[in-house]
């Protein structure tokens, strides 16, 4: 299998977004795409998909000249997407996701649901998966959608598998499971687009990188002559500064505290205490708890044993209106399903959650909206054109930062982050550090919820290690290291 495409360019309007892009794939290859959020990289690969349609430019495949008008004719031609925004049906079976618009049936069109069944059952037994493939897709979280789709891409005998940072929303043993599967799938000589905004990952598992910029080309070769910087430095065009953690004293008063919260199923027996102006970490594995805890917390899950106390009084959280209105700000994790409103426009994501606080002589202050998000964007640097467009113009990361104001704009006392750079790039990665700090600095205090250690470890100073919902331990300053965290999130005592 060998891919060409040459010269492609792409404009939605007056925006250009591809411009005369070369990009290269062979058969038993695994080649990093990459670029910063906007950099042009998913709308290439919806080209390729068939998705949408370029302006100019040249595919070939096995050189042949291919012209896909829709993803069902790019995928007859063996190249399988698996999507940034994943693509499952949430009321059907995982094994009716799989075999979507390609049925089994029996003669008289019966649909052979036996026999789908099956097959799905052995690509799982193949790709050591644990999952039956009769359960419902609404019952799985985001890590095993991701891994339900890759299944697709398998089942389906994919020549080419285009893989839209497939990895954003998923936990270390979980990636090395993908991993493995990619492992497999390039001796099987199928050649792998990989687009990742984790270098590390890049640096381990693909063989060849092309950087855009901007929608240019700005260089590609073989991962083994890069190092993680040199990527970085290709994306944004200069040095990437990776900062520190500052070392804190815990002065400040206790804002938020925790005694023997439990929810009967996800998290149980856990106390903590939050001071003013500090950044406190939670990490674990998958099925830590962690999000369940503080969507409890917010008022946006079920009820709670235990107490919870908040600058020393304790408050039943009934709702999140009740949450928002005791200042306390909720960045969730997976932007498609809860963090964005997909049709509204960027300017009204962006101050959601502030709009009802907004109201003058009952009506809304469009005005300061309108200059609070302006002044967001800025120190977001979210990259967009208008505000009136929908959200969903926007590239996956600057959509992530758009949640990420919408919050920042009601000046919250506590702010939770889930994730919060899922899907952002090295150098908006950095920025957003530079904001939790300064927003600590400010005497906000920040929860950041990760399943990264290195993320903890950056804006931290602080940090609780979950595992099956209990805390196994708590590191300070230098006692978090990457070591000890995935010890103990792996259940192994202090
Ligand atoms: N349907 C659309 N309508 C208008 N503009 C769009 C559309 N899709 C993408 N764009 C714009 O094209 C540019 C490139 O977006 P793209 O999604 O390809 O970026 P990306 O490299 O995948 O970024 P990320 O890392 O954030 O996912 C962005 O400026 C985006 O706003
Ligand atoms: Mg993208």
């Amino acid at each position: 299998m060998d891919l060409r495409m040459k010269g492609i360019s792409k404009s939605f309007g007056a925006n250009l977004v591809l411009d005369g892009v070369d990009f290269a794939v062979d058969g038993g290859d695994i080649t990093a795409l990459l670029g910063e959020n906007g950099a042009g990289k998913s709308t290439l690969m919806n080209i390729l998909g068939g998705v949408i349609p370029r302006n100019s430019g040249v595919i070939t495949l096995d050189g042949k000249d291919c012209e896909f008008h829709t993803p069902r004719e790019s995928l007859d031609a063996g190249i399988a997407f698996i999507h940034q925004e994943l693509n499952l049906i949430n009321d059907l079976a995982i094994y009716e996701n799989l075999f979507i618009g390609r049925e089994k049936k029996r003669k008289g069109g019966i649909l052979d649901k036996e026999s789908m069944v099956a097959e799905t059952r052995r690509v799982f037994e193949r790709m050591d998966i644990d999952l039956d493939p009769e359960a419902m897709v609404r019952d799985l979280d985001a890590s095993y959608k991701q891994i339900v789709e890759i299944s697709r891409a398998m089942l389906m005998n994919a020549k080419l598998v285009i893989m839209d940072e497939p990895t954003t929303s998923l936990t270390e043993p979980e990636i090395e499971r993908v991993f493995a599967l990619m492992r497999t799938l390039k001796k099987q000589g199928v050649g792998i687009i990989f687009i990742s905004h984790k270098l590390k990952e890049v640096l381990e598992i693909c063989d060849k990188y092309t950087v855009l910029r901007d929608g240019h080309m700005v260089s590609s070769g073989l991962v083994k002559d890069v190092t993680a910087s040199d990527l970085a430095r290709m994306m944004v065009g200069h040095e990437v500064q990776s900062g520190t953690r500052k070392e804190e004293s815990l002065s400040g008063e206790v804002v938020m505290e925790g005694r023997n919260l439990s929810d009967g199923k996800h998290f149980s027996d856990i106390s903590f205490k939050l001071h003013k102006g500090e950044v406190l970490g939670f990490t674990g594995l998958l099925g830590d708890g962690r999000s369940e805890l503080f969507q409890t917390l917010f008022g946006a899950s079920g009820a709670y044993e235990g107490q919870l106390l908040i600058e020393g009084q304790e408050v039943r959280m009934k709702s999140t209106m009740q949450a928002v209105s005791l200042g306390i700000g909720y960045v969730p994790r997976n932007r498609k399903e809860n963090g964005i409103v997909k049709d509204l426009s960027i300017l009204e994501n962006g101050s959601l959650v502030t709009l009802k606080l907004r109201k003058k002589h009952g009506m809304i202050d469009w005005q300061s909206v309108h200059e609070d998000f302006s002044h967001e964007k800025q120190a977001l640097s979210i990259k967009m054109e208008h505000e009136d467009d929908l959200i969903t113009s926007l590239s996956g990361g600057n959509q992530q930062k758009v949640v990420l104001a919408k919050w920042l704009s009601l000046n919250p006392k506590v702010l939770i982050l889930d994730n919060p750079t899922q899907g952002v790039d090295v150098g908006a990665k950095e920025e957003i550090y530079g904001i939790i700090e300064s927003l600590a600095e400010k005497g906000v205090s920040v929860i950041v919820l990760s399943s990264e250690a290195q993320e903890i470890m950056r804006v931290a100073s602080r940090c609780f290690v979950l595992y099956h919902g209990r805390i196994m331990g708590e590191l300070k300053g230098s006692e978090m290291e990457e070591e000890t965290m995935m010890r103990l999130a792996t259940g192994v005592e202090e």
